[in-house]
């Protein structure tokens, strides 16, 4: 390849200089244009020029051709996460000089440029590096001509670029792609690339002219000159990072907004009282509704990668399930409580007595003793019930009524006794779903901060 490579860059050269020494007069560097005014461009005052076409331009072949490039940004077509491609189109411009073209415009009725088609010029092939798809330029395409000779050659591009996506931010997701124009067969030995342009000159034109950017904003473009290496040759090259933000809007109001909701009426159901037998069912319907809404909004999550947000409904779902569990616990201990109550273990005694008292004020339990816990059930959530069972159990009139039917009097004692162990029970299973939902929320609380703390770094 870099034996042929030269071979040809040799002949060229022999062809080229022997073509120099033949014109070397004033003459081949400049167009007569005596023809410019009448009938239009004489054709055959440039049709040395495009004879040349097929060589680079240069009237020594040591000097590089510089080849000054700039572009703007004028659509953000689509962003593939699950292919990695980015399809933008851009405006693109090169300025080189042809040292062969020259006129004085004075001569020449005051014309400074023309147009030419580029079919009959020498371009610079310039390309981008990351681009997958094939050139896709519009055939027929002109480029000036200034009378210094230089030429200005612009065209519309359309690229498919791979491009880096990161998405674990998604919704909030800021990617920077990279477009890299080089030759794609001039080393630094012939072709050297410049700025036509100042970036932030390409960046505010771009910001004005962007059409449709779909769901993306367009934030920058910063740029970079490191040469390219490939095997032992050297390629100039610019690289120009575009970077380009999500609008999170669509996906806050479909995604966020709803699961934040049942999320939070989740929460809200654990006020629904244990004992009513209504929440274990509640539970279950939101988490079926949650499922749905995961279903229906599983399209417009990246089908690729696993985002921040997945993991997020990962845990909202996860939350459900053992809320649901925790349901199902509260209410097997309630059941347990009132139907047959096992003798409270000592330790699970003082520790509930321990829990129980500081909030409340101590002389109130001391006062009461050992007649139970002394804790107003108004401090914990659903507690209709046992009121009514602890009220009815040491009621007096329907002891005595006991009492007429012959009770005796250590029976009446077993059932105060039962009775006391259900009322026990039941305190422990509202003090655990108590604690169970302050976990609960704790849990949710933290994590809901941390996916926060993560998507707005
Ligand atoms: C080229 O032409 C200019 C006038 O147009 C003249 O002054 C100059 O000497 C010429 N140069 C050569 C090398 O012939
Ligand atoms: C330019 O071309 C015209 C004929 O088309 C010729 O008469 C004239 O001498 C030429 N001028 C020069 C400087 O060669
Ligand atoms: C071409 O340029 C190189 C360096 O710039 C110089 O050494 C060489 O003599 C030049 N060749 C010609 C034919 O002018
Ligand atoms: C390219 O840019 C450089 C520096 O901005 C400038 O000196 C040079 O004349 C430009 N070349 C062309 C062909 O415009
Ligand atoms: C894009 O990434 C490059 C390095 O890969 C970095 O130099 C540049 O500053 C980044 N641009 C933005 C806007 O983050």
């Amino acid at each position: 390849m870099e034996v042929g490579w030269s071979a040809r860059q040799g002949v060229l050269l022999c062809l080229t200089v022997s073509l120099l020494l033949q014109g070397r007069a004033n003459t081949t560097f400049t167009i007569n244009c005596s023809g410019f005014h009448q009938d239009g461009v004489d054709p055959a005052a440039f049709q040395a020029i495009f004879n040349q076409k097929a060589f680079r331009p240069v009237t020594n072949y040591s000097i590089p051709t510089h080849v000054n490039i700039s572009f703007t940004l004028s659509a953000i077509l689509e962003v593939d996460a699950q292919l990695q491609l980015l399809t933008s189109f851009l405006w693109f411009n090169m300025i080189w000089a042809n040292p062969f073209i020259s006129w004085d415009p004075e001569e020449c009725d005051n014309v400074n440029k023309l147009t030419v088609t580029t079919e009959n010029l020498w371009l610079p092939d310039i390309f981008i590096v990351e681009s997958m798809n094939v050139d896709q330029t519009p055939e027929g395409l002109s480029a000036y001509v200034t009378s210094d000779g230089r030429i200005a050659y612009s065209k519309p591009m359309r690229v498919t670029s791979i491009c880096n996506l990161d998405i674990f931010y998604f919704p909030f997701d800021q990617q920077n792609c990279t477009l890299t124009f080089s030759s794609f067969l001039y080393t630094v030995d012939s072709m050297l690339l410049g700025m036509e342009k100042e970036v932030w000159e390409i960046k505010d034109t771009s910001q004005d002219v962007v059409r449709t950017q779909g769901e993306w904003e367009f934030l920058g473009i910063s740029k970079a000159t490191p040469r390219m290496v490939v095997g032992s040759s050297l390629f100039d090259q610019i690289m120009f990072y575009v970077a380009i933000r999500r609008k999170p809007n669509l996906y806050v109001i479909n995604l966020l907004v709803p699961s934040g909701f049942l999320m939070a009426i989740d929460a809200l159901s654990f006020y629904l009282p244990a004992e009513s037998g209504n929440r274990a069912p509640f539970k279950i319907t939101l988490l079926l509704g949650y499922n749905v809404f995961l279903l229906m909004m599983n399209k417009l999550l990246p089908s690729s990668g696993t985002p921040l947000i997945s993991v997020y409904f990962a845990l909202c779902l996860s939350l459900m399930v053992l809320s649901l569990l925790e349901t199902v616990f509260i209410t097997y201990l309630l059941h347990l409580a009132t139907t047959q109550p096992p003798p409270m273990p000592g330790w699970l005694h003082s520790l509930l007595l321990h829990c129980t008292c500081p909030r409340k004020c101590c002389p109130t339990a001391s006062h009461k003793g050992n007649k139970g816990l002394g804790l107003p059930p108004a401090q914990l959530p659903g507690l209709k019930e046992p009121v009514e069972l602890v009220e009815k159990s040491p009621g007096p009139g329907e002891a005595e009524v006991a009492g007429g039917l012959g009770w005796t009097r250590a029976q009446r004692e077993q059932e105060a006794q039962k009775q006391h162990r259900v009322e026990l029970w039941v305190q422990f299973s509202h003090m655990m779903d108590t604690l169970l939902f302050r976990l609960y929320l704790l849990f949710l609380a933290s994590s809901i901060l941390t996916v926060i703390g993560l998507w707005s770094t």
